[in-house]
């Protein structure tokens, strides 16, 4: 330990006092972790130390000693040193703590967001923050290594739709006139790239008011990029490497190139466009075993245009009555009308529904490769409603039984998105991704007669079942835009007034192009093995939209909404 024997200052808060009478232990904790220091000897440093209060301030100067062998602490970084006190000061007091800082997690999510500057001094949030700000710091390095500009875009703009709720800024200047906070900074960096910027990076704040879940914000950061005459290949090596990069800040080497999938097999075989592919439980279709089943429930929806699918659980056939319960209620919950489960036994096979038959049973179990141990779990009807619903059983119970195996990191591409999809409340298309994807040149020719064929340029890089980042080539011709805003329900005229400056654009010497935007926050949680992105953003919001700490959002002065000429209902 090169720092034996060396004189010291800590600076920093006591986690601990420990007072054995002649002999004070103190942890002093900074950023860096705990440091324990020894008082000793001398009746003034004694008295000082003996007043110390847990989240005091202090600075201590002292000699940097080894532990005795019995004492060191071999779950600290400094657990075999410590540090004899030579001066004890006092910087500041502090009030009892509401909770310890310590890594215990007795204290509910509302109290940690009230005092989170206290809750930010606990090691895991202070690793967290340290992780976010090494991943940051390594795809600045990356993208400017790769010839990437970084380059800021507005903030107060006008609304970039990407199928979320617009937060509107009123403006004092022009009363009744609105900002739109970006939801993301696709417009400004298409211009960039008809401005000649021909690769683009922005660590950009977005803002969409919408649903607040686990992996959701109200503002949140992307790792935003565009790259002129750019192909998908291209944006996958970038983006891979970026990722690879961000990898390397938890000593993880991730394999490349990722694996791919078209979304048609994704929703199929999965029942969701981010599939979790750390574990099998694989959807198969067995809809044309039961084309004349007597089993009436699976032979009519098959009759109707419906299916029957499932998925094998492996090791699942020796579950108790309980336990098979239990998954029937985990479909139901999902949305499933009924579950039927199929299994070997001892002296032959089971089918939770008799009228299936033994044949049919037996049928099943052998196309769907089903062992001696497995179980196989059905539903029918609607084929790509039945699949959304067994992807969601198949995660619960993925859970459930521990088949996820731990450390795993599965990143895939999902390729192949439709360019639309139907919006049945209001009788028209809407975009998958956004009105600036681009349809595939094949499919072309149907983006009037057939929207809902066309595919899309667009892809998404999914990590363990999470959405990392979505992009796509763009549209950079004015006349498919145009197009594109009108199948969206758009008027000329609407197109015009929100859009108008960019179809003009468009006009000017378009290079192809396209890009991608990953969620900064997204990848750091991933990355630090948290299940909420509120835990590696220091100041987020709850799932009611609120800052607990300062009190987020407020009524504003009667005075400041006269100068804006706003009025609110009661
Ligand atoms: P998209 O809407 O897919 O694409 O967003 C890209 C990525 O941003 C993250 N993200 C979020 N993270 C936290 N809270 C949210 N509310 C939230 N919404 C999105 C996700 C997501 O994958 N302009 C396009 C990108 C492009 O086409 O280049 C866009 O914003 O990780």
């Amino acid at each position: 330990m090169a720092d034996v024997g060396a004189r010291t200052v800590l600076l920093g808060w006591v986690q601990k006092v420990r007072d054995l009478g002649s002999i004070v232990f103190l942890d002093i904790r900074d950023r860096h972790g705990v440091t324990q220091v020894v008082v000793q000897d001398d009746a003034d440093l004694l008295d000082r130390a003996k007043r110390l209060r847990s989240e005091f301030v202090v600075g201590i100067e002292g000699l940097v000693e080894r532990r005795a062998a019995e004492t060191v602490n071999a779950k600290l970084p400094t657990g075999d040193v410590e540090v004899r006190a030579t001066a004890v000061r006092l910087l500041n007091e502090a009030k009892t703590p509401p909770f310890l800082i310590g890594d215990e997690q007795n204290v509910s999510e509302e109290t940690r967001l009230k005092y989170r500057y206290l809750d930010l001094r606990r090691p895991q949030l202070q690793k967290n923050v340290m992780l976010r700000h090494k991943v940051t710091m390594a795809l600045r390095r990356y993208f400017d290594d790769q010839g990437f500009l970084d380059i800021e875009t507005p903030i107060l703009t006008k609304s970039t739709p990407e199928g979320a709720r617009d937060f509107l800024v009123p403006s004092r200047v022009h009363p009744g006139e609105f900002y739109a906070l970006p939801q993301s900074p696709q417009l400004f960096k298409q211009i960039l790239m008809i401005a000649g910027m021909d690769r683009y990076v922005q660590i950009a704040r977005c803002f969409r008011d919408e649903a607040l879940r686990a992996d959701r914000q109200l503002e949140f950061t992307q790792i935003d990029l565009e790259i002129s005459f750019a192909t998908p290949e291209l944006v996958y090596d970038i983006v891979e490497g970026a990722l690879a990069a961000a990898f390397e800040q938890i000593g993880v080497t991730i394999a490349r190139p990722f694996r791919r999938m078209p979304y048609a097999e994704a929703i199929a075989g999965y029942g969701s466009d981010k599939p979790d592919l750390r574990f099998d439980l694989k959807i198969q279709d067995v809809g044309p075993l039961f084309a004349e089943s007597p089993f009436g429930i699976f032979r009519e929806a098959v009759a109707h245009g419906g299916t029957v699918r499932g998925f094998v659980i492996p090791g699942a056939a020796a579950a108790s009555r309980r336990e098979l319960d239990e998954i029937v209620e985990m479909a139901r919950q999902a949305g499933a009308g009924g579950l039927i489960y199929m299994r070997r036994t001892a002296d032959g096979v089971q089918s939770s529904a008799k009228a299936i038959g033994e044949a049919a049973t037996t049928a099943v179990l052998e196309t769907m490769g089903a062992a001696a141990a497995d179980l196989v779990v059905l539903a029918s009807g609607a084929p790509e409603a039945v699949s959304k619903v067994l992807g969601q059983l198949r995660l619960t119970v993925a859970k459930k039984r521990n088949l996820i195996p731990d450390g795993a990191w599965e990143l895939l591409w999902v390729t192949d998105f439709p360019l639309f999809e139907w919006n049945a409340d209001e009788q028209r298309w809407d975009s998958l991704h956004h009105p600036f994807t681009s349809p595939r040149e094949e499919d072309l020719p149907r983006l009037a007669s057939d929207p809902g064929s066309v595919r899309a340029r667009a892809y998404d890089v999914v990590l363990n079942g999470w959405e990392l980042g979505g992009g796509s080539i763009r549209i950079h011709d004015r006349d498919t835009q145009a197009t594109v805003f009108r199948l969206l329900g758009l008027s000329e005229e609407q197109a015009k007034l929100r859009f108008g400056f960019f179809l003009e654009a468009l006009e000017y010497g378009t290079p192809p192009h396209g890009g991608l935007a990953l969620g900064l926050d997204r990848i750091v949680a991933m990355l630090a093995g948290e299940s909420s992105i509120r835990e590696v953003i220091p100041f987020p919001k709850t799932t009611q939209a609120v800052d607990l700490m300062s009190d987020a959002p407020s009524t504003v002065d009667a005075a400041q909404l006269r100068e804006l000429r706003l009025r609110t209902e009661a």
